[in-house]
């Protein structure tokens, strides 16, 4: 059995939060082991709870389309969240909630080794680029250990304020050129809380 696929029955059975009691189904991640880019959300919505699949819903397509416009499919990158377990009502993820699920980030990374980490949306950015603000930072990358963390609007975003579309849409266009000219790219100190996102 694949690293991957031990890990995600590890994630299905795990019952750290009380919001486990009221899923579906827990949704891991999903996408190749070797995938060079790795995108993640924030939480399961609706949708991913009862299929057990990330980012399959309204702003799943919008992914989907975004991908497709730099000639990629699903398939070919890896998609997860922050958070494994659809928070009821579609609430913000609690901080305990983020904290219980670190763990299972920490060894999706670990196992894919990403060459870029795609954030979407603020919960994922916070995880990565602490204090900042995503109206600041969407669409510009920053390499640490030879990961480039890039930071995006989240899909669902543009669902809301249509404003924002294309400017999601630009940020993903940018992807291409960051990856191709990685080398290229100087590396930056981590600062004391982004070093802290890998202690568990
Ligand atoms: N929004 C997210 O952040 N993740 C999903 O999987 C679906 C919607």
């Amino acid at each position: 059995m694949s690293a991957l696929s031990e890990l995600y029955k590890e994630i299905e059975l795990c019952q750290k939060c009380e919001i486990a009691k009221y899923r579906t189904r827990a949704v891991p991640g999903e996408g190749a082991e070797d995938a060079e880019i790795m995108f993640i959300g924030e939480a399961p919505g609706w949708h991913e709870d009862k299929q057990g699949r990330p980012f399959v819903g309204p702003a799943g397509q919008f992914l989907d389309e975004l991908l497709a416009a730099i000639g990629l499919k699903r398939q070919q990158v890896y998609i997860t969240n922050v958070v494994k377990t659809r928070p009821p009502s579609n609430r913000d993820p609690l901080p305990m909630e983020i904290e219980n699920c670190r763990q299972w980030l920490n060894r999706q990374i670990e196992i894919i080794k990403p060459k870029m980490i795609v954030t979407l949306g603020r919960y994922s950015m916070a995880m990565f680029f602490p204090g900042k603000s995503i109206s600041k930072i969407h669409g510009t990358a920053q390499k640490r250990d030879d990961i480039i963390y890039y930071a995006m609007y989240h899909p669902a975003a543009a669902l809301h304020q249509q404003s924002l579309r294309r400017i999601i849409e630009e940020d993903m266009l940018k992807i291409p050129k960051l990856l191709a000219e990685a080398k290229n790219i100087a590396e930056v100190e981590p600062s004391p809380q982004q070093l802290s996102m890998f202690e568990v």
